[in-house]
């Protein structure tokens, strides 16, 4: 763990009791204030609901000024890795921490290939599944039945086999999302080309018939993999919270990034994309400018929030979402599609951020307000949208994995509460207790 003590201390007085707490400090100069001992010298926790001011865990995976808009993996700026980089190659910075020399990256894609096909005994698992079940649903499922092939993975101890599970992971976790796509239309399976590159080859099994390969255009190809290159990581968001609190009870990668699939379908959370379309949807259909929409979503109590804006650290423009805005114009021209859903994206964009309601509040468009429109544009279906974010996050939990194994003063993730409920109260028998 780096060292970030400063030497300096905040002084805190609880009823007339002063003490001292040390004064962390990052490498971007994000200041915190360290009270692990707060308790032991006081009887006193921190309340903190929604962990909105809680720093829980030194990280040195990504780095975000939601005031600014920066995002930065391992120091290299999003919009530089978006111009430049690839998935796959983004995948190894985030997991190892520097770019790979010409040798690793040889060495990573061909574990990717060598680990893209499921076993085939998963195929019996995908017919359980009613048709109707939601892809995150199935996702998070096989993801962990998955693990249940390489016995392993249970045996902490193994870490000399990191490698090889983190790439089966990020590989196959594409080949299931496209076998549930499948699966939920009745379509046969198609199986990974060992020749294609990852995200030309998660199209082809997505989009391929038995008899005709799906033909491979590369503005699709390239806007895919950009979508997958801005969701590979975020810091400590909900869904990676939740996998690295599962990992530090030392569950198993497999066990740990299947959690983190659950806490990512969340409409709050990697859900949004998909409510954004079917917000955008309901607006059409309605007739609506995106005026009236945006007068309920100011209503508390109307049960609409504008999705798609709005985010706990960003105070400013997300920077995925400039860029996701720009490629989305960049990619309908070239297939020369006319969605009306980006005309309503757009003018409920431009009358949010001039209303007050908004400004105040220094909401902006995040992530997840244009990228559902470009996935439309790439047919595939609404249900699968945030499928496709945990296939780009799959990297960036793995990495959050790692700091937590590789931690060796690494801790049980275990926050504490301050109790509302009844006090002491006694158990009646039955017969005795009274309605109401
Ligand atoms: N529409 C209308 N009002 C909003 C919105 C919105 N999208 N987002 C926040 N507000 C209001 C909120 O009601 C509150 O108002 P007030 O101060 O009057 O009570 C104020 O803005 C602060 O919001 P908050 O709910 O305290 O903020 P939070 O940090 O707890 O929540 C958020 C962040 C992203 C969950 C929230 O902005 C939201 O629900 N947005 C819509 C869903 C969405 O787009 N989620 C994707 C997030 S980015 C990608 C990802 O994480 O996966």
């Amino acid at each position: 763990m780096t060292d970030i003590t400063t030497g300096k201390t905040a002084k805190l007085d609880i009823e007339g009791k002063v003490i001292e707490l040390p004064i962390v400090e990052g490498t971007e100069q994000e200041r915190g204030v360290d009270i692990s001992n707060l308790r032991a010298a006081t009887g006193y926790i921190t309340l903190d609901d929604g962990y909105g001011n809680t720093g829980s865990c030194q990280s040195s995976v990504t780095f975000i000024d939601g005031d600014k808009g920066i995002l930065r993996y391992r120091g290299i700026p999003i919009e530089e890795l978006a111009e430049k980089s690839t998935f796959v190659e983004t995948a190894y910075l985030l997991i190892y921490g520097h770019l790979p020399t010409k040798a690793e990256f040889q060495r990573f894609s061909q574990l990717l290939t060598q680990n893209e096909n499921l076993h085939e005994d998963m195929k019996y698992h995908f017919e359980g599944f009613p048709s109707t079940a939601h892809p995150m649903a199935i996702l998070s499922s096989m993801i962990n039945a998955s693990g249940c092939f390489y016995p392993g993975l249970l045996e902490q101890t193994r870490r000399d086999e990191f490698a090889v599970h983190a790439a089966r992971l990020i590989s196959q976790v594409r080949t299931i999302a496209a076998f549930s796509y499948r699966k939920s239309r009745g379509m046969p399976i198609i199986y990974p080309k060992p020749t294609y590159k990852y995200t030309a080859n998660f199209l082809h099994m997505l989009f391929s018939d038995v008899y005709q390969d799906y033909e491979l255009r590369p503005e699709v190809v390239h806007a895919l993999d950009l979508i997958f290159v801005l969701h590979a990581d975020h810091e400590q968001n909900c869904s990676t919270s939740t996998v690295r609190m599962v990992a530090s009870a030392q569950a198993n990668l497999f066990a740990s990034t299947a959690a983190g699939v659950c806490a990512l379908w969340g409409p709050l959370h990697g859900g949004a994309n998909q409510a954004v379309i079917e917000m955008l949807s309901d607006i059409h259909r309605s007739g609506d400018n995106g005026s009236r929409f945006i007068a309920a979503a100011k209503e508390k109590g109307s049960g609409k929030k504008l999705m798609g804006f709005g985010h706990r650290v960003y105070k400013n423009y997300d920077p995925r979402a400039r860029i996701i805005k720009k490629a989305c114009d960049k990619l309908l021209a070239a297939l020369n599609i006319n969605d009306p859903l980006l005309g309503i994206a757009k003018r409920l964009e431009e009358g949010a951020l001039s209303d007050p309601y908004f400004v105040e509040r220094k909401l902006y468009p995040n992530v997840d307000f244009y990228s559902g429109i470009i996935m439309r544009a790439l047919n595939i279906p609404t249900e699968m949208f945030t499928v496709l974010f945990a296939i780009g996050r799959m990297p960036g939990w793995i990495a959050h994995f790692k700091e937590i194994q590789d931690d060796t003063k690494a801790r049980i993730y275990r926050p504490r509460q301050i109790y509302v409920g009844p006090p002491l109260n006694h158990y009646v028998p039955i017969e005795e207790r009274r309605v109401g």
